[in-house]
């Protein structure tokens, strides 16, 4: 079995992933990659609209939020007994700078729910079935703005305070779940995907979203990768902590 169980188990079907924020932008893209690829591609979008549109081009759409704790017994319910080769936690939100007079402390909430605990509680919810496939990975699509290291160096751009807050979080939180779930044989790593032309992208972005995503796939589903870096570039470089 390949690093993400890209191959069909013999008699199993094929290997299932779950791609939160399908609906557009980099998750639309990896989702359809990996249906590409032959994965069974459960697509958490907010809409019935995006529901519709995606579920049209043969991946399974599930309309939920990552902050709602029943997301994840909802996903664990529609896996039954199968298993969950590949997590994608790629719901992403934005909130634009504040100075600290100025900022909305619920901003700060919004994005650690989004990026830290909603992938927390489904990767709980998703546990068992993670641990059913021979070579799971959970994948947390964070952002250099959550790290330490280039906030430090950046000055002013860390008036980002919730985005930079919440994807902090997420990568500690995905280290943390690193050390514990290497014992149950399954990787987990954050990556910064790049510097994207999307909605969430900053007005500079250059890098095309589709690119991106295949570039990730690619990087995931590697034979010769046995592991991944704990944080990383989408070449699976080391990323700065
Ligand atoms: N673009 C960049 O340059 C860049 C750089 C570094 C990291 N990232 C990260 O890459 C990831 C993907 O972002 P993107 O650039 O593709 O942005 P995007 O086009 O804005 O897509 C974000 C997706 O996340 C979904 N989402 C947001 N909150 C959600 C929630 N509570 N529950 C479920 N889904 C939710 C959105 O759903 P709706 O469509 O319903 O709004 C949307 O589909 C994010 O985690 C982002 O932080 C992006």
């Amino acid at each position: 079995m390949s690093p993400a169980g890209a191959e069909e188990r013999a008699g199993e079907g094929p290997p299932t992933a779950v791609v939160t924020g399908a609906a557009r932008g980099l998750g639309l893209h990896l989702a359809g990659h990996l249906t590409g690829r032959g994965f069974d591609v459960l697509c958490v979008v907010r809409s019935s609209a995006d529901a519709a549109r995606i579920g049209a081009v043969t991946m399974r759409p599930v309309v939920g939020d990552v902050r709602d704790p029943a997301l994840g017994r909802r996903l664990a319910a529609l896996v039954g007994d199968g298993a969950v080769d590949l997590l994608v936690h790629n719901a992403g939100v934005g909130h634009p700078p504040h100075t600290l007079r100025e900022l909305p402390p619920d901003d700060v909430l919004e994005s650690v729910s989004t990026h830290c605990l909603g992938p927390l509680r489904l990767t709980q919810a998703l546990l068992p079935a993670l641990c059913r496939s021979s070579r799971a990975t959970v994948l947390h699509v964070s952002s250099r703005w959550g790290s330490f290291a280039a906030a430090a160096e950046d000055g002013p751009g860390a008036r980002h305070y919730a985005y930079r807050i919440g994807k902090a979080a997420q990568n500690m939180m995905s280290l943390c779940l690193r050390q514990e779930l290497a014992g149950h044989g399954i990787r987990v790593a954050a990556v910064h995907p790049g510097a994207l032309r999307t909605a969430m992208g900053a007005a500079d972005a250059t890098e095309d979203p589709a690119t991106a995503a295949l570039e990730l796939v690619r990087l995931v589903l590697a034979e010769h990768r046995e592991d991944l870096p704990p944080f990383m570039s989408r070449a699976g470089d080391p990323h700065p902590w």
